[in-house]
This record gives C-alpha cells, sequence and structure tokens, in this order.
C-alpha cells in the first residue's frame, strides 16, 4: 500500500459492533474485570486485556499502532507531549553512570531536559554534530547507551545522514533515536534507514490544528515493551480524547504535508532573492548544506523555513510585530503559519554560545508555514520586509 492509503486506512477498521467508520473514543479511567482471577490474572500480564488508562487503553492503542505502522515498525507508546515521550525513551535505554550522544541542534526543550535534567539522574550527555560522521564515532564510549538525532532540526533545518549515522550506531550495538517531528513519516521514514526509534511531538503536524499536546515513540516490540513497563510507572499518558484527536488529524496528514512543502518552497525562494534577508534556510534550496541528503532520504523537503533577516534582533523583531496574516507564536505544524524567534523563544534554553555553536544568528526567525494561499502570506511578509 501507498503511504497516502496507509495514513488513511492503516490499522482501522469499521467497529465490528456498530460499523462505525469513525474509531470509538474510550473516555474512560478504569476497566471492569469479569472477576477477581481476571484482574489479577491482568495484573500479572498473563492475559491481555484492559485495566486502567494510566497503563492502556483501546484508543491510545489504536493510535501507537497506526503510528508504528507508518514509520514502518512494530509498536508504540503514546505520551502526554513530545518531551514525555524523549524523557521515557532515554531512561528506557540509559540509567544512572551510564551516558547519551545528543546533536547539538535539537528542539530548545529536549536541549534543556538533556543539559539540566539528565545530569541531575546521573547520564551524562556528550553533544555533538551528528552531521558530523567521524565526530559521531569519537564521541561514543563504553557507557554509550543511545544517540539521539534530529532531521530536519529545530530551528535551523540542519539535515543529518540517518543511514549513515544508523550505521555507526549499528557497528556498536547501540539504538539510534531520530526526532522525525518536523518530517513526519509522510515525507521520511528513520527505520527504514537504519534507526531503532522514532519520536515524534504529535502536537505538530500528526494533529495538524493545533488543538492538543501529545507525543510519542515508536520501535521493536521488545523494545517499546521496556519503554511501555517504564512508562506506566512514571505516569505521562494522554487522554483517550487528544488520541482521538491525533487519529483524525492524521486522516489528513498527506495532503497537508504537500500543501506545506509546497507553500514552503516557494516562500523560501522568495525570501531568497530579497534584499532584506540575509540567508534562507530550507532543505528544499539547492544551496542548503543538507540539499542532496534531504534529496535521498524525504521525498519532500517540509513546511518550516528559517531566514535571517538584515539588521539582526531589532529587525527580526520589527518583522515579526508588523505581520498581519502570520501569528506570532511558538509551536509549528499547525494549519495557521506560526513565526517566532528561537533565541529569545523556543531555544532560550540555549546560552549565547550554544546558539551560536549551532549556528542561530541573534536576527534568525522560524516560520511554520500554514495552508493559507501562498500568495497572501508572501504578501503579508513583504509588506512587513517593507518596514525594516
Ligand atoms: C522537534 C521537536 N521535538 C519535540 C518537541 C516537544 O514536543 P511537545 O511540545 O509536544 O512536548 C518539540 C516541540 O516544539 C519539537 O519541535
Amino acid at each position: 500500500m501507498h503511504i497516502e492509503s496507509k495514513i488513511v486506512h492503516g490499522g482501522q477498521h469499521p467497529d465490528k459492533v456498530t460499523g462505525a467508520l469513525a474509531p470509538p473514543i474510550y473516555q474512560t479511567s478504569t476497566f471492569a474485570f469479569h472477576d477477581a482471577d481476571h484482574g489479577a490474572r491482568l495484573f500479572k500480564q498473563e492475559e491481555s486485556g484492559y485495566i486502567y488508562t494510566r497503563l492502556s487503553n483501546p484508543t491510545i492503542d489504536l493510535l501507537a499502532q497506526k503510528i508504528a505502522l507508518l514509520e514502518s515498525t512494530e509498536a508504540g507508546v503514546v505520551f502526554a507531549s513530545g518531551l514525555a515521550a524523549i524523557f521515557n525513551i532515554i531512561v528506557t535505554c540509559a540509567a544512572t553512570g551510564e551516558h547519551i550522544i545528543s546533536d547539538d541542534t535539537i528542539y530548545g526543550g529536549t536541549f534543556a531536559m538533556f543539559k539540566s535534567v539528565l545530569p541531575r539522574l546521573g547520564i551524562d550527555v556528550t553533544f555533538i554534530n551528528t552531521a558530523d560522521i567521524s565526530r559521531l564515532q569519537a564521541a561514543i564510549t563504553p557507557k554509550t547507551k543511545l544517540v539521539f538525532t534530529e532531521t530536519p532540526a529545530n530551528p535551523t533545518l540542519k539535515i543529518v545522514d540517518i543511514a549513515a549515522c544508523a550505521k555507526v550506531c549499528k557497528e556498536k550495538n547501540i539504538p539510534l533515536c531520530v526526532d522525525n517531528t518536523f518530517a513526519t513519516p509522510y515525507l521520511q521514514r528513520p527505520m527504514e534507514l537504519g534507526a531503532d526509534i522514532v519520536v515524534h511531538s504529535m502536537t505538530k503536524y500528526f494533529s495538524g490544528h493545533g488543538d492538543i499536546i501529545g507525543g510519542v515513540i515508536v520501535g521493536g516490540k521488545e523494545l517499546m515493551h521496556r519503554a511501555w513497563d517504564i512508562a506506566k510507572e512514571i505516569g505521562g499518558c494522554n487522554s483517550p480524547f487528544n488520541a482521538w484527536l491525533v487519529l483524525r488529524g492524521l486522516k489528513t496528514l498527506a495532503v497537508r504535508m504537500d500543501r506545506h512543502c509546497e507553500t514552503a518552497q516557494k516562500i523560501a525562494e522568495h525570501l531568497a532573492g530579497h534584499k532584506k534577508v540575509e540567508h534562507v534556510y530550507y532543505p528544499g534550496l539547492p544551496s542548503h548544506p543538507g540539499h542532496d541528503i534531504a534529496k535521498k532520504q524525504m521525498s519532500g523537503f517540509g513546511g518550516m523555513i528559517g531566514f535571517d533577516v538584515t539588521g539582526g534582533k531589532e529587525a527580526g523583531k520589527v518583522l515579526m510585530n508588523s505581520l498581519r496574516l502570520c501569528t506570532l507564536a511558538v509551536s509549528l505544524g499547525d494549519v495557521d503559519t506560526l513565526i517566532e524567534h528561537p533565541a529569545s523563544m523556543t531555544h532560550s534554553t540555549y546560552c549565547d554560545g550554544d546558539l551560536e555553536k549551532c549556528g542561530i544568528k541573534p536576527g534568525f526567525v522560524r516560520i511554520s508555514v500554514g495552508l493559507e494561499h501562498v500568495d497572501d502570506l508572501v504578501e503579508d511578509l513583504e509588506q512587513a520586509l517593507s518596514k525594516l
């Protein structure tokens, strides 16, 4: 089946009893046992079944299964947020005294967790540019339990060669986890390139409508069972209604992503030729250093663009304050176009030195291109740029 058809039908069937095409929302905290022995057997995992929604729930399981299918893998665990999903996979793979490697250009919340929270648990983190394969090889120690990367990376759209990273990780028997939030499985499937775990903030393109927070990890059955065992004790589960909203949002993922890509390409090309713009970061531009790798591992370049305005941070502020159609807000992957300033917003957890190391300049702005008409977006950007 093509990915477009899998997105619509994958893992989903009409309800056996009623024929309902849309999945039921099992909005319940608990599930009744047939008798005391049945309850005990479920708790001992001698029999499968539902106990309590923090442990599992049919609507949430359907979503986890569907995402696993879309990412070409076996199983998944859904969480209250993307960050909860990332925290869970880290503590599933690494314990006190052990070590992980992370790319240095990642979402600012993930960076803060790796920089400030994991060391408190005794988990060491080495930040490197995972696009540099020799640096990756050199950073691995006998204590390394996970390699974490994000591609395209938030916010600079840096591209990491997933297959090349996976090869190094396989040689050392270390799992590779890829945050695939920016691309979605419609544009990129890291498991097919050798990754072991994929993580998503479902808050973004999966939901697509900016109305929920959620996260998911997917991977092999055994690893996901271990992740679930920890997840149920940490308690960061999502709600059946949110899972249902993501299931509904997912149905239109392919058409939304096609439009996001098409509009973003046009806007990136327009900005690249603008005299008030110093640099455009978009993997669909041949000038982007990761363009060739992106072409190899993605079927489209996505809906995220970064650019440096002439005049630095102050000019960036004027631009953002002058926009009428684009909304000044964090998050991404929504129907609405959103614009933000990473250095003072999503990546304010980075110090100036870290920002510079990752190439995030003071005047760098990030746009999540929405589904408005491209001409209206260009016109809005034009009138705001004319204020600089
Ligand atoms: C690439 C990426 N990963 C993870 C997250 C965290 O997701 P959430 O906000 O759902 O916790 C974000 C949030 O912006 C993100 O951009």
